[in-house]
């Protein structure tokens, strides 16, 4: 399956993504981890996204697609792949789909994460990640470690992403709100959004994508 997934920061899609990449058997590809692992790497790429990461705005389309595409050439994402964060405006949309012609391949479905914006300020407060690896996510209340301050999967440290600032956090959903949420007006041209509500318990909403995804496979 070859699919997009799509919500405002916060909304869990990365907690969804890690689960459902599981399975369904396929890679999780994040391009926030991608560049949080170029930065904790020192990278010239890790350089330049840190800077505007920062700041919520968006790192320029032309080095996010060439990060993309290098990342679905490699082999395990010949059954599929589950991308989280990206597209996220409409020229990154476009590209995507000039890819995937170019490997003769198409997605299978978006799956939109849909949460109110004061639940989302409340899970990116709390929110934990592990400096092993961003992929790795906690929250204080919500999903706490079992040793405080301590990763549950690798026994990695714990840290705040220094773009979960309140100020940041107001940037990044004004982004989401005029760059990203175009892109499910784009893709439901092409028959392809399912839109759940991520509220509820972690394994209640992974319920809602796999029950989502199989029927809008099955259209
Ligand atoms: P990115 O890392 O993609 O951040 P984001 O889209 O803002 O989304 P988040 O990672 O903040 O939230 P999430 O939906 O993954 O939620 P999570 O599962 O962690 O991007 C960061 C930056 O990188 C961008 O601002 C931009 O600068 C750059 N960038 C990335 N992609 C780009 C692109 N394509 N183009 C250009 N620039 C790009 O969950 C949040 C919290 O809630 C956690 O604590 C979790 O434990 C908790 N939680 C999850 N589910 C539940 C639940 N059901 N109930 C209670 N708590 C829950
Ligand atoms: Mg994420």
């Amino acid at each position: 399956m070859r699919i997009v997934l799509v919500g405002p920061p916060g909304a869990g899609k990365g907690t969804q993504a890690a689960l459902l990449a599981k399975t369904l058997s396929i890679p999780h590809v994040s391009t926030g981890d991608l560049f949080r692992a170029n930065i904790s790497q020192g990278t010239e790429l890790g350089r330049l996204a840190k800077s505007i990461m920062d700041t919520g705005k968006l790192v320029p389309d032309e080095v996010t697609i060439a990060m993309v595409k290098d990342r679905l050439r490699h082999d395990d994402s010949g059954n599929g792949f589950l991308l989280d964060g990206f597209p996220r405006n409409t020229a990154q949309a476009v590209a995507l789909d000039e890819i995937l012609a170019e490997f003769g391949i198409a997605l299978d479905g978006v799956l939109d994460l849909e949460v109110p914006e004061d639940e989302v300020v409340r899970r990116i407060a709390g929110r934990r990640l592990c400096r092993n690896d961003s992929g790795h996510i906690f929250h204080v209340l919500y999903n706490p470690p079992a040793v405080e301050g301590v990763c549950d999967i690798c026994g990695g440290e714990l840290y705040q992403r220094s773009d979960d600032s309140e100020e940041t956090v107001r940037t990044r959903l004004e982004v989401y709100h005029t760059e990203t949420e175009p892109i499910i007006e784009y893709y439901a041209k092409q028959g392809l959004v399912t839109t759940i509500s991520a509220l509820g318990k972690v394994d209640e909403v992974t319920e809602r994508a796999i029950a989502a995804l199989r029927e809008n496979a099955n259209d």
